[in-house]
């Protein structure tokens, strides 16, 4: 834990220990946080029976550590090396009065992969992070600078400011739509209220659409869309969301109750200018993360 050295983690065990949920758990908590994995291979265990969980071929292993100090890992480049990234993470929350809000689920665990991912890649990365646990927050190294707004009006300010000299936006943070039209000074009580009790919302700006309406040349923006919706309709409503905020990528996620948004998986489509479904990723937040990246390089070439 002390250690400022890239750490890579060979597994070795029984494949019961190694498809255990407490084992695969632990695993994506590693991998969020950069740590980097080699095998397990699948073979003949010490105990006479066979399966996932045979400790890789030391070959494999030295070959593993080389790539990572060498900046390559698993034939890897580091293909963000001077490029200044900015992602935006976490949800946003609409102050009510001084101790109510309106918020979202989203955990912020999407877009600290795509930090961490871009950071291990190379990148500069700046983190704007929106009501992120610290358990999650944890996982960002001293390679990220990560700046902490709470409303959607503050993180456009933040996101604005660090976008005017950044080569890529990806905004992953989920903003409110709507906030309060007024914020009441005082706590609201049921005294005041009576038993119904309406409120008035009013839009806030489209940070990602304004951005991608004001991109710098060459900036490369990139919105996330969560959907409840599956199959043919999602990819038409990326497809019209897409072009609507004119961003160069939408990577598109379906969510529901159970789905999407505190669990550590994740399952993306990612939709490029032509329409077209430019990737499609399913595995840890990490794997979408490096998939988003990968889709963002061969948009910039
Ligand atoms: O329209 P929708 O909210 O589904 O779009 C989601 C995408 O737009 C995300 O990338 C989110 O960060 C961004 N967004 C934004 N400003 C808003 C609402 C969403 O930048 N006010």
């Amino acid at each position: 834990l002390a250690t400022t050295a890239p750490v890579v983690v060979a597994p070795a065990m029984h494949t019961e220990m190694w498809r255990h949920p407490a084992t695969q758990q632990n695993m994506r908590v590693l991998r969020a946080r950069g740590v980097h994995v080699v095998g397990p291979a699948d073979g003949p265990l010490t105990g006479g029976d066979s399966g996932p969980g045979r400790m890789s071929e030391p070959d494999e292993i030295a070959n593993a550590a080389l790539a990572v100090v060498s900046g390559a890992e698993g034939g890897r480049a580091r293909d963000l090396a001077g490029l200044r990234v900015v992602v935006s993470a976490g949800g946003t929350r609409e102050p009510l009065d001084p101790v109510r809000f309106l918020g979202n689920r989203s955990s912020g665990r999407q877009g600290v992969a795509l930090a961490v991912a871009a950071a291990d890649r190379g990148a500069e990365v700046t983190l704007v992070a929106a009501h992120i646990d610290g358990e999650v927050l944890g996982g960002v190294g001293d390679g990220v600078k990560v700046v902490s707004v709470g409303t959607a009006l503050e993180m456009q300010d933040a996101v604005t400011e660090a976008a005017s000299a950044a080569d890529v936006v990806v905004m992953a943070a989920a903003v409110a739509d709507y906030r309060p039209a007024e914020v009441a000074k005082a706590k609201l009580t049921k005294e005041a209220q009576g038993d119904r009790l309406t409120l008035e919302l009013v839009e806030n700006p489209d940070i990602v659409a304004g951005l991608a309406a004001g991109r710098l040349s060459g900036q490369t923006v990139v919105a996330f869309a969560a959907e409840t919706s599956s199959g043919d309709e999602l990819l038409e409503r990326a497809r019209r969301k897409r072009e609507r905020k004119d961003v160069d990528l939408l990577v598109v996620n379906e969510v529901g109750w159970a789905r999407g948004f505190e669990s550590a998986d994740n399952e993306v489509v990612v939709i490029d200018r032509s329409g077209e479904v430019a990737a499609e990723a399913s595995g840890s937040k990490r794997e979408v993360a490096e998939a988003v990246w990968d889709a963002v390089v061969a948009t910039r070439r």
